[in-house]
């Protein structure tokens, strides 16, 4: 489904223009960049993206490995995706992250499903308003500690800079740059990567988007009727294409990010929320934006359980419950209090009464928001775990005559690694003769499984 510009060259023309950019290359040390055209679900607008990080195919494919690379934590245990990960909608299972040292997050990981329109990254800071800018956050934060990088830079730097497919990888994105491994190019490859996270192949898509009248089932479609009532309210803070109010587009008048209070506690009967998650009101300190938080998107939430900032409710069910009821009640300990009286609850939370089998309809309504595709889709995927085959450079487990002259072109230093990752198994920057027969092998005899790849 997504397609990388590249993948449409014939292969002939590519290995022709491969030979005659070399030698210019190899004259003026330029190597032009290839864009990288987001190929988006039909309905979906084009995100943003900051001028000076204008997507390329090497820098996503350099941000895929940093986002897997333990190597970018300071004691190397963890890695981005260990706190998102793809087959939990790249969020991580539980109730609070846990960083590299074995600190309890005061939050819940966020999905990064579409997080390429996100307005304000996190559950309540309007201040972290570009992914660049979100990346820094778990690397260097220090209350919790994350990725625990604070001091330690220098050392990951030098872990990165020795790893010979890195070295490819970081001037092939960087182009022009004596060093290239550098924060701000770590900061841009991995928005890079997160910009190509787009979900939309549900059956809800298929359905609203007129290309599967029979996508929906009955169930969902009834559902559907009752999250855009003005007796659910749901849509009014998961409305649009993709069920947050906090999304930004090319074309797009104006920003608006959206935090809104939906009940969950009322800790002394004033409208209290536990002192460590206060919301929006930890940054502004205004008494109004008490228990404030971004309402998420509503996609792929069969992956993504538990659910709320605080993953303090398990399942739908129980998230059904709690709207119908007009906020959550708890009946002891600490946080106590009734939440559908917090007087900064939002007015569209007022509680509403469903059957049983209305009940059943909401929920497969948001089950049809659910995207298999997303979780599995292998260009998401952690580079460093085996290919099933040498040069198969699209993951599809068979190796075309293209795919094979793309490893050629590698092999002979005209083409970047980023096209083909899967042509350099070993890691080594390159593709060898060995790497090739083994492609070549791929080609005539079918997959065989990758020997030879190891996670560093
Ligand atoms: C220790 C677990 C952990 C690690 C490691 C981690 N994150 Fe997160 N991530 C979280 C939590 C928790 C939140 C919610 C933070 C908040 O708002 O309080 C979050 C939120 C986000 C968001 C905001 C999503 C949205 O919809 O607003 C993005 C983007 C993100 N993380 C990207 C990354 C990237 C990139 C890395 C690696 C550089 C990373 N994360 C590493 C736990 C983690
Ligand atoms: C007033 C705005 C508002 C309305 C109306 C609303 N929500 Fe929410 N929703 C939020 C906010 C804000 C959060 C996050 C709250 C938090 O974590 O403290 C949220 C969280 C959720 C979550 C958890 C998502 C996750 O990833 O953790 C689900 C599921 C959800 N809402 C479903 C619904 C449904 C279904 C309805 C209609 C019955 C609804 N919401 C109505 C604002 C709203």
């Amino acid at each position: 489904m997504r397609v990388i510009g590249i993948e449409k060259r014939r292969p002939l023309y590519f290995l022709l223009v491969g030979l005659l950019v070399y030698p210019v290359q190899a004259l003026y040390g330029t190597e032009a960049q290839m864009p990288y055209v987001l190929e988006l679900p039909t309905g979906f607008p084009k995100p943003k993206v900051p001028p000076d990080n204008a997507l390329s195919i090497e820098k996503i494919a350099l941000g895929r490995f940093l986002f897997y690379d333990r190597r970018l934590s300071g004691n190397q245990s963890q890695a981005c995706a260990s706190c998102h990960q793809q087959a939990l909608a790249f969020t991580d299972g539980r109730a609070r992250a846990v960083g590299s040292t074995g600190e309890v997050h005061p939050r819940s990981a966020m999905s990064l499903t579409n997080v390429a329109y996100a307005t304000a990254l996190g559950w309540a800071n309007p201040l972290l308003d570009s992914l660049e800018r979100q990346v820094l956050v778990p690397l260097f934060n220090e209350r919790p500690v994350e990725l625990g990088l604070t001091g330690k830079e220098e050392e990951a730097f030098d872990r990165l800079r020795t790893d010979l497919r890195y070295q490819r990888m970081f001037a092939e994105a960087f182009p022009d740059q004596r060093d290239p491994f550098t924060l701000g190019n770590v900061v841009k490859a991995i928005a890079s990567f997160e910009r190509t996270l787009i979900s939309g192949n549900t059956p809800y898509d298929r359905y609203v988007q007129g290309l599967d009248d029979h996508a929906l089932s009955e169930e969902a479609f009834f559902g559907g009727r009752l999250f855009f009532s003005e007796r659910l309210e749901c849509f009014h803070c998961h409305g649009g294409f993709n069920f947050t109010a906090s999304v930004t587009h090319e074309g797009n008048p104006f920003d608006e990010t959206s935090f809104q209070n939906n009940g969950l506690y009322n800790i002394d009967g004033r409208g209290s929320y536990p002192p460590d998650n206060t919301g929006l009101f930890e940054i502004t300190h205004i008494p109004s934006d008490m228990g404030r938080f971004k309402a998420p998107t509503l996609r792929n939430l069969s992956y993504t359980a538990p659910y709320m900032h605080d993953g303090s409710i398990a399942t739908l069910e129980e998230v059904i419950d709690h709207y119908a009821a007009g906020g959550r009640t708890i009946h002891s300990g600490p946080y106590a209090g009734d939440g559908s009286k917090n007087p900064y609850k939002s007015n569209f939370v007022r509680g509403f009464v469903l059957t049983e089998e209305e009940k059943q309809q909401l929920l497969a309504f948001l089950r049809s928001l659910d995207d298999p595709e997303f979780v599995t889709n292998p260009r998401f995927s952690d580079p460093f775990e085996p290919w099933a085959c040498v040069a198969d450079c699209n993951y599809d487990r068979t190796v075309t005559v293209d795919e094979l002259v793309r490893a050629v072109g590698l092999a002979l230093g005209i083409s970047p690694l980023a096209v083909c990752l899967p042509a350099d198994p070993s890691g080594e920057g390159d593709s060898t003769i060995d790497e090739l027969l083994q492609g070549v092998q791929a080609l005539l005899a079918g997959c065989q499984g990758t020997p030879g790849m190891t996670r560093p």
